[in-house]
């Protein structure tokens, strides 16, 4: 090789290097700017969803690179809607939504990384989720705890086609590391590789996630598929290094 090819070289792995980019940086819950340059409070539709609890912005506080979201009991609140469904609203809680959307495209894909405190009490419901923008699926449940004393990975295709895998949850008072690989396989499927505490956990597929736009969400929703009554006294959830790379060309 000489010279002219190794300069080539460099400069293509320096290209390489540089399509690798900081989407939602570790700084994100730091403070209030940091905050509002990336995310949104509540839902990306609202306050209300699948459970038992309210979202509303005064439940959630951040600072140093964490962010707390507290799920209080309540009473007097006006039901929620879903799936023509009524459903109690029992709590208030915290529920905020990357303001970036994620579409895995061609050779590409994202890593979601952060370290998360959440329980696994009977009537609680937090989860780190991608659920799509335009019509659903793509859903990936990057994890969610649903008040069983485990946490759950899972990939829909449909609402009866899904992978899922539950695992043991160990001292849930302490934080543990979760890391979600998404990655183009095809131009049509994607693979989403879940890690836990370091460790490859499971890897699903989502059939014709590629190019479908995504919302990053981190919410405490509470009863539910949590089971219920939930708790009378407060819930926290906390996430802190929360951190989103694009590996998109
Ligand atoms: C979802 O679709 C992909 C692509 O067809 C497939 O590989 C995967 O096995 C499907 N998941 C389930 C649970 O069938
Ligand atoms: C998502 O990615 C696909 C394929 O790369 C592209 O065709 C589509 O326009 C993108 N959609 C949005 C909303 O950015």
């Amino acid at each position: 090789m000489h010279l002219g090819q190794a300069a080539s070289l460099l400069l293509a792995a320096a290209a390489c290097a540089d399509a690798v980019r900081t989407i939602i940086p570790k700084t994100s819950f730091n403070s209030q700017a940091d905050f509002d340059a990336d995310w949104n409070y509540n839902y990306p539709w609202g306050t209300d969803h699948n459970g038992g609890a309210r979202m509303d912005k005064a439940q959630v506080k951040f600072s140093s690179g964490m962010v707390t979201l507290t799920a209080k009991k309540v009473s007097g609140q006006p039901d929620a809607s879903h799936g023509g469904q009524a459903i109690k609203i029992n709590y208030l809680s915290g529920a905020i939504a990357a303001k970036e959307h994620f579409n895995v495209s061609r050779g590409g894909g994202y890593d979601f990384t952060g370290e998360f405190k959440a329980t696994t009490t009977k009537g609680t419901w937090p989860a780190f989720w991608l659920t799509a923008v335009n019509g659903w699926p793509p859903e990936i449940d990057m994890a969610e705890w649903k008040g069983s004393g485990k946490i759950s990975f899972n990939t829909f295709n449909t609402s009866s086609v899904l992978s899922w895998k539950d695992v043991t949850y160990s001292s849930p008072d302490q934080f543990h590391s979760i890391k979600c690989e998404v990655r183009d396989i095809n131009q049509k499927d994607v693979s989403v590789k879940f890690y836990m505490d370091g460790s490859l956990v499971t890897t699903q597929v989502g059939g014709g996630f590629f190019g479908k736009p995504m919302y990053l969400i981190i919410n405490l929703q509470m009863e539910g598929s949590s089971g219920s009554p939930g708790p009378s006294t407060d819930t926290l959830y906390q996430v802190r290094n929360l951190e989103v790379l694009s590996y998109n060309p």
